[in-house]
């Protein structure tokens, strides 16, 4: 595993979308993994400039999104397919059909959950995906103690998962469970960048790097993939990489 750290924020997030500019540059036809996040928005600001400056063109790339709420239409704003609708795939050149996020709001969940695994094998599966990190640790919505063999399943949201996007919902009133790409479908991924900005998740990136490997840290298990990177900026760096 490899780390680079920056000052800022903004620049974790111009290095994240300077490497998916490059990765889509050499192979046009990419399979993307996602996320969504308060991380991710500047990210998707960069790749929007960087695809109206002509840099890039996402007519052949395929994405897959970590993760969806259940029982929230998709129109709904703060819905995770809404959000990329609105941060990215409303103003790209990315063929609708071609984007994809677990459908929470389908009547089987489990049903929904087996048929994304299917459509990200069918694609040929990740090339690079794109990971935040939660206060706790998580990735996608894998909360602590989710096993490392998960694949896409329904989970309930850890309290802390709840209050860190209350502010996103009318009335704080977070859905209570999601469906998410498990711990074993994102390893699966051939790279993988994780992005972690702010004090608040300097706990979470320190368990991650240097406390045993352990399901009460999901990120941790990123620690046996063979081709990750971690963009930190200063205040979520561990004070052991200062
Ligand atoms: C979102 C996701 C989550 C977030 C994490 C960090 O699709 O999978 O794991 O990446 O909760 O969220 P922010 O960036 O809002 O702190």
């Amino acid at each position: 595993m490899k780390s680079l750290c920056f000052p800022t924020a903004a620049e974790v997030a111009e290095r994240a979308a300077s490497i998916i500019v490059e990765r889509i540059r050499a192979k046009p036809d990419i399979v993307l993994g996602l996320a969504t996040g308060v991380t991710m928005e500047p990210v998707y600001e960069a790749l929007l400039e960087a695809y109206r400056g002509g840099a890039i063109s996402f007519a052949d790339v395929t994405s897959f999104n970590l993760d969806e709420y259940t029982g929230l239409p998709a129109s709904y704003p703060s819905s995770y397919r809404a959000t990329m609708q609105r941060l990215l795939f409303d103003h790209v050149d990315i063929d609708p059909a071609r984007t994809h996020l677990p459908d929470g709001d389908a009547d089987d969940l489990d049903k929904a959950a087996t048929l994304y695994e299917r459509q990200i094998i069918a694609a040929g599966g990740i090339d690079l995906q794109l990971l935040g990190i939660g206060q706790n640790g998580h990735i996608g919505f894998n909360e602590p103690h989710s096993e490392f063999s998960t694949r896409t399943r329904t989970v309930a949201l850890h309290s802390t998962t709840m209050q860190a996007n209350a502010a996103f919902f009318p009335n704080r009133d977070v859905p209570r469970n999601a469906i998410t790409m498990g711990i074993a479908t994102i390893l699966d991924a051939r790279e993988i960048i994780i992005l972690a900005t702010g004090a608040v998740k300097r706990a979470a990136v320190t368990a991650a790097l240097y406390e045993p490997v352990d399901e009460s840290c999901p990120a941790s298990a990123l620690r046996s993939h063979p081709n990750t990177l971690w963009l930190l900026d200063a205040e979520a760096r561990p004070l052991a990489l200062a």
